[in-house]
């Protein structure tokens, strides 16, 4: 009886195998460019989104910890700012931290919907299975696939209003012109009223930041390494993961963290389902990752001229990391840099 009604609260839709895109074309495009880059959505398979779970316990990963300080303190002040709303979630993951947020809005609600959004499709069914048993007012409608593919996919706005939730600081992933195209993208999926609350990483002592992307455990050196082994299984690769090795460090110009792959020797590899080879020079690097740190005036700075208002700020005491929530004043277009 019960599980009957918890499977009817939740509906899932596969829109693509996600990080385990089918063509493959963007990771020929990556590592035929100069530098090579993989895209970090690559990342999210299985064995990765498990890694970043570890990563978010080590004591040197501050950003999900001090995320989580944030929600646990302002997810009812967040909630009473918005009423009651349609919560759809880019990369939930495990939703971990959204629960703090159904917290808060389940209380004293008929009903909540919730819609995640992750390339993870495993990671997703197994959290949306677990949030319908702990919420009785919870509807989950889960997309797997990317963000762009969901966002198309959406169905039409629903009353009262939505909010677009985007945590971790995961939006620190996109280099400047992709992140304002996204917020666009999301600005143009909203109906004015609706809302867009956001996760970012502040700018800090470089140190701290280089020392949360080089943890002592190891855990983000293997997540790294763990996107090779991804291609290898996706692509029918023969790359050699012992031959790299985990870098991260701190671009101050760009305000951001790089990940990258050191080849320790010059090597060839292939992934063959690509019909793709390429050569890599002892100490030639892959880019797998930029993780943009933010000034809060300057983003909403950006999303103002986007038609999205600052409505608040939250942050903990060191000001490491903040939760930003904007909404949507009127329809506009432009903003994003594109030709009028
Ligand atoms: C989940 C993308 C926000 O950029 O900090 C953690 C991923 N990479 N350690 C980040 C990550 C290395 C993380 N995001």
């Amino acid at each position: 009886m019960e599980l009957v009604n918890e499977l009817q609260r939740f509906q899932f839709t596969r829109l693509a195998r996600g990080a385990e895109a089918r063509d493959g074309a963007d990771v020929v495009a990556g590592l035929t460019s100069s530098p090579k880059t993989l895209p970090c959505k690559y990342f999210y398979d299985a064995a990765g989104s498990h890694l970043f779970e570890q990563i978010c316990e080590t004591p040197e990963y501050y950003p999900t910890r001090t995320e989580r300080s944030i929600l646990t303190r302002h997810a009812g002040d967040i909630a009473a700012l918005t009423g009651p709303c349609e919560i759809v979630e880019f990369g939930s993951g495990t939703a971990s931290k959204t629960r703090l947020l159904l917290d808060a809005y389940a209380d004293g609600a008929k009903e909540v919907h919730f819609v995640p959004i992750d390339v993870s499709e495993s990671v997703l069914r197994e959290s949306s299975r677990d949030l319908v048993t702990r919420y009785a007012a919870l509807s989950i409608r889960g997309f797997s696939g990317t963000y762009e593919q969901a966002l198309a996919a959406l169905h039409p706005a629903p009353a009262p209003a939505r909010m677009f939730v985007f945590l971790g600081s995961t939006i620190g992933n996109f280099r400047n012109a992709e992140r304002r195209a996204f917020v666009a993208r999301i600005r143009d999926a909203m109906a004015t009223g609706d809302y867009f609350l956001l996760g970012i990483d502040r700018r800090k002592d470089p140190a701290i930041i280089e020392t949360a992307y080089n943890d002592s455990q190891g855990f983000t050196a293997r997540f790294n390494l763990n996107i090779l082994a991804h291609l290898n299984r996706r692509f029918h690769g023969n790359i050699v993961i012992d031959n790299f090795t985990h870098r991260a460090f701190y671009e101050p110009r760009r305000f951001q963290i790089e990940m990258w792959l050191e080849s320790r020797v010059a090597q060839q590899a292939a992934l063959a389902d690509l019909g793709l080879s390429v050569g890599l020079a002892r100490g030639e690097s892959i880019r797998t990752e930029i993780s943009k740190k933010f000034d809060p005036v300057d983003l909403a700075a950006e999303f103002t001229a986007m038609g999205l208002g600052q409505v608040a700020l939250w942050s903990d005491h060191k000001q490491w990391f903040s939760l930003v929530l904007f909404r949507l004043e009127a329809k506009v277009d432009g903003g994003d840099g594109a030709a009028p």
